[in-house]
């Protein structure tokens, strides 16, 4: 299934629950919540309280990229604040499958990122532990950077490697996507869609239908494929 999950990284912070909402009646099922500690990533973002708060504004799916050194350390925090799922950076964690068992035993879904540096292949040890995998198509910490264009071959490469597995793991892909590349990379094997700033800079409700509408054509394309 196809899923829009809108980074909150580009929205007006005074006015979360508001602009939340908008996407979540033009379509949007997820809501991707970016954590950056200063150390993995340079930047700093928002913490804790900001998901538990938000919890109470909604009932999206929080889809959480955890930008952290060591993010073990915080699993069961973002459990007890109403994360749903929890995607820690590869790079970043001191032991992967104890990570991702720590985030399953804490009753959420596990995502597994990597940075556009980072050869896909090191994904395989923990694709049974995994239920999404994240392709970064940015360098990880900012809002508002260009798509990078590898990234395609590397969903390629990912989805390849799913099915090669024959789990049922979602392909998300974060950085740079708007209504210009967004087809490109679902036909490449990508299911969730991040976007920030091409849905929160403008009109949040027109941009969000704008990727819906290519969401929902792709999966009505999917299935005629798989019909055949
Ligand atoms: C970057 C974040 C992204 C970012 C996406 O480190 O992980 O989620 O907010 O924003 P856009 O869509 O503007 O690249
Ligand atoms: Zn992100």
């Amino acid at each position: 299934m196809n899923i829009l999950s809108p980074s909150i990284l580009s929205a007006d912070c005074a006015r979360l629950g508001e602009q939340i909402h908008l996407t979540e009646e033009a379509g949007a099922k997820y809501l991707h919540i970016d954590i950056m500690d200063g150390a993995f990533v340079p930047s700093l973002s928002y913490g804790l309280c900001v998901v538990e708060s938000l919890r109470k504004a909604t009932n999206l799916f929080f889809d959480v990229h955890l930008m952290v050194v060591n993010p073990i350390r915080y699993v069961e925090h973002f459990a007890e604040a109403g994360a749903d799922l929890l995607t820690v950076h590869l790079e970043a964690c001191e032991d992967v499958a104890a990570t991702l068992d720590a985030i399953h035993a804490n009753g959420m879904k596990t995502g597994l990122a990597l940075k556009p540096q980072t050869a896909i292949n090191e994904l395989e040890p923990y694709l049974d532990k995994t239920d999404m995998i994240l392709v970064m198509a940015v360098n990880p910490g900012f809002g508002g950077q260009k798509y990078i264009e590898n990234t395609t071959e590397r969903i390629r490469e990912a989805r390849l490697l799913v099915e090669k597995s024959g789990l049922p793991i979602d392909i998300e892909v974060d950085g740079g996507i708007n209504g210009k590349n967004v087809r490109s990379v679902m036909e490449a094997g990508a299911n969730v869609i991040v976007s920030g700033s091409a849905i929160f800079n403008g009109d949040i409700t027109e941009n969000t239908r704008t990727l819906m509408k290519v969401l929902e054509e792709e999966e009505i394309l999917l299935s005629k494929q798989e019909k055949k």
